[in-house]
Parts: C-alpha cells; sequence; structure tokens
C-alpha cells in the first residue's frame, strides 16, 4: 500500500466570542474556577445561521484552497460530527453540494471528539489503498446548539468550529505511520445528549425532562481520559516502533488543559512539544484536533517532516490516536486566522 498524508488544512469559527466574564453573567460560575478547572477563557458560538455543514464548507473551501485542489477533484467526503445539521442526510452530502464536489462519495463518522482522530485513520487507509485519490476530511461542531444554558457544570466546557484536512498519496513512509482506535460502549451513558432521536424522539415530555441537553458525569470522563489519552498515545506510537523520544509535536483533543498535562505526563513528551489553543476555543469537539493542527501549521510550529501524535477521547466512549509524518511544505501565505494563531498560546 502507498501512504496517505495531509496536503491541505482548512479552519472556521464563528464571529461570536463568549468569555468567561459573560458567562458570570448567566450561571453561578467565575472566570477563575473555569480558568483553573479547564484552562477555558472564551470559546466561539454559532449564531442561528450557523451550523456543521455551513462551518465545514467554509473549512474544506480553504483546505482545497491550500492543497491547489479544485471542488472536482475531490474524491470522497468524510465528515466527522455529533452535531449533524439533519439526523439525515448526513453533513458530509451537504458540504459536498455547497462545495460543488459533484463527484465525490460523501458520508458522515460519529465518534464524538474522538472523530477526527477516527477519521483520520479510516480515511488514509482508503487514499492508501487507491480506492480514493483525493479526500477532504472534516472535524466539525456545534456543540453550543446542545447546551443547558443553565447547567453551570456543562455549558462553560464546550465551543463550535470546524477544521478540515485533505488526504492525498505521498510517498512511502511519510503522511500516516499507524494508529490506535477504541470504544467501551459500557460508558455511553456517561456522556449523552439522550433526546431527539429513535430512543428518546422529541416531545413535550422530551422538552421538558430536558433530553436534548449534553449530560455527563465530568468526574468519571475526567477519570477515563486522562488514562486513556496516554495509554492510547502510548499504543500508537510503539506500534510504529517509536519511543515517546521521537515525537516533535503532541497534537491532543482540547477538552481540558489538565487531562491535557496528565496525558502529557503519563506519554513522558515534553511540555514543551504539546501543542495547545483550549484557551480560546473551549472544547469543540471533532474539530479540536484539526484546528490545533492548522495552528500550529501556521504559526509556525509544525514543520515538514515533523513526527506528530494527535489523541482524541469522547463519548461512546470512544478514543483514537494517529501518528503521521507531517508533509506539507511551510505555509506561502498567511490568512487573517492563522496571523491570529501566530499570535495566540498555542505551543509553551
Ligand atoms: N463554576 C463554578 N463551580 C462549578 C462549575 C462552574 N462552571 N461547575 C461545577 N462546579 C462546582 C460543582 O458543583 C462542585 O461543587 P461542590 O463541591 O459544592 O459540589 C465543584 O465545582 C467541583 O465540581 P467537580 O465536578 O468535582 O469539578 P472537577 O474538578 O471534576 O471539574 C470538569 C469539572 C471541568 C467538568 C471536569 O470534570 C472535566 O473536565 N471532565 C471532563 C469533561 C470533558 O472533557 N468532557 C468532554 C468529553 S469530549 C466529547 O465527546 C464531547
Amino acid at each position: 500500500m502507498r501512504s496517505a498524508g495531509i496536503v491541505g488544512l482548512g479552519m472556521a469559527v464563528p464571529q461570536r466570542v463568549l468569555t468567561n466574564a459573560d458567562l458570570e453573567k448567566m450561571v453561578d460560575t467565575s472566570d477563575q474556577w473555569i480558568l483553573e478547572r479547564t484552562g477555558i477563557r472564551e470559546r466561539r458560538v454559532a449564531g442561528e445561521d450557523e451550523t456543521s455543514s455551513t462551518l465545514g464548507a467554509a473549512a474544506a473551501r480553504e483546505a482545497l484552497e491550500s492543497a491547489g485542489l479544485d471542488p472536482l477533484d475531490v474524491d470522497l467526503i468524510v465528515c466527522a460530527t455529533t452535531s449533524p445539521d439533519m439526523l439525515f442526510p448526513s453533513t458530509a452530502c451537504l458540504v459536498q453540494h455547497q462545495l460543488g464536489c459533484v463527484r465525490a462519495a460523501a458520508f458522515d463518522l460519529s465518534a464524538a471528539c474522538s472523530g477526527f482522530a477516527y477519521g483520520l485513520a479510516v480515511t488514509s487507509q482508503l487514499v492508501a489503498s487507491g480506492a480514493f485519490r483525493n479526500a477532504l476530511l472534516i472535524g466539525v461542531d456545534v456543540l453550543t446548539k446542545f447546551l443547558d444554558w443553565t447547567d453551570r457544570s456543562t455549558c462553560v466546557l464546550f465551543g463550535d468550529g470546524a477544521g478540515a484536512v485533505v488526504l492525498a498519496p505521498v510517498e512511502s513512509g511519510r503522511g500516516l505511520l499507524g494508529f490506535d482506535l477504541g470504544a467501551d460502549g459500557s460508558g455511553a451513558d456517561l456522556l449523552t445528549i439522550p433526546g431527539g432521536a429513535g430512543k428518546h424522539p422529541i416531545s413535550e415530555e422530551s422538552l421538558r425532562e430536558k433530553l436534548r441537553y449534553i449530560r455527563m458525569d465530568g468526574q468519571q470522563v475526567f477519570r477515563f481520559a486522562v488514562r486513556v489519552m496516554g495509554e492510547s498515545a502510548a499504543r500508537a506510537v510503539e506500534k510504529c516502533g517509536l519511543t515517546p523520544d521521537d515525537v516533535d509535536w503532541f497534537v491532543p483533543h482540547q477538552a481540558n488543559i489538565r487531562i491535557i498535562d496528565s496525558a502529557t505526563r503519563r506519554l513522558g513528551i515534553d511540555p514543551a512539544r504539546v501543542y495547545v489553543n483550549v484557551d480560546r476555543y473551549g472544547n469543540t469537539s471533532a474539530a479540536s484536533i484539526p484546528i490545533a493542527l492548522y495552528e500550529a501549521y501556521h504559526s509556525g510550529c509544525l514543520k515538514e517532516d515533523d513526527t506528530v501524535v494527535t489523541v482524541g477521547f469522547g463519548a461512546g466512549l470512544t478514543w483514537a490516536s494517529c501518528v503521521l509524518v507531517w508533509t506539507m511544505p511551510p505555509a506561502g501565505r498567511q490568512n487573517r486566522q492563522s496571523a491570529a494563531a501566530a499570535e495566540g498560546v498555542g505551543a509553551r
């Protein structure tokens, strides 16, 4: 099999910024509590007209442009999301139409916050096998539309956004080297949006019981995340015949700075090699890893031939880690978002 690597990158976030100070006016919380417990300072919130398909299409458009591809060059669109525009059709089909990628097959992938890393493993295989040549992989979520804004234990954590990559054949030994995917359905109840689908359809009762909102056992999810992130990333690195010392950049799912710090310690990676932007976006679910990759690349941290490890965890419960050799040459141009990224915190 040939290899598949990232040859294009894009991101899109809503304009509206919601700060911790704004949240102090909405629920009984404080900037200090949110910052100390999560590392989040602000997040983006989608407007009425901004959905997974519109944000996903904007990120994908930029990814195609940076890869120098036309919409007609795209053979496959995979959209990782758990906050689709509708139960069906898939968000990938809506993006296909918005972009005019009329030749592309399209489907959604549901693995919550692990969705992008799951998608990177799966989509890369489809490209490496020769089944598809140019694939768009989008990670997008608008979980603020599923938040109970009176529940301080969840509403301070999430933000909206989209990130997209183009995957295409690259020379062997570069691109995706290996991955580790896993799931534990016995933890399904720990993090869920129970209403609005087959089990609890929309009804007066389900609305009264607030079943359309995110429910989470924060402490259990925290314990799971800390354990699984380090273990899964270590397994993926080992499967590639590498050690943590070989890793140039660790780009984890951005849910909580304490989870990231614990996983970093467990994996034995130098904290200076960890990319962090949770402070500016909160937990954007399936979008967090591609947004972090985008900012790490455009701020000059990620360089061609760097070995990068990404790891996600989330509802399901699910987890996914990927090891890749970065295949994009230095960015030729800086757009508004990347210029902002360059000024941002990022690497520590
Ligand atoms: N502001 C102020 N106080 C709060 C807030 C808030 N926003 N939220 C909870 N508290 C209070 C609690 O009521 C509790 O008060 P008490 O001691 O009087 O009972 C106290 O703070 C401590 O609460 P804990 O839940 O123990 O706080 P913890 O340190 O565990 O932090 C947090 C909570 C941030 C939610 C943490 O558990 C966490 O990050 N969990 C993982 C969540 C996560 O990453 N989920 C996304 C997974 S990805 C996906 O698939 C969507």
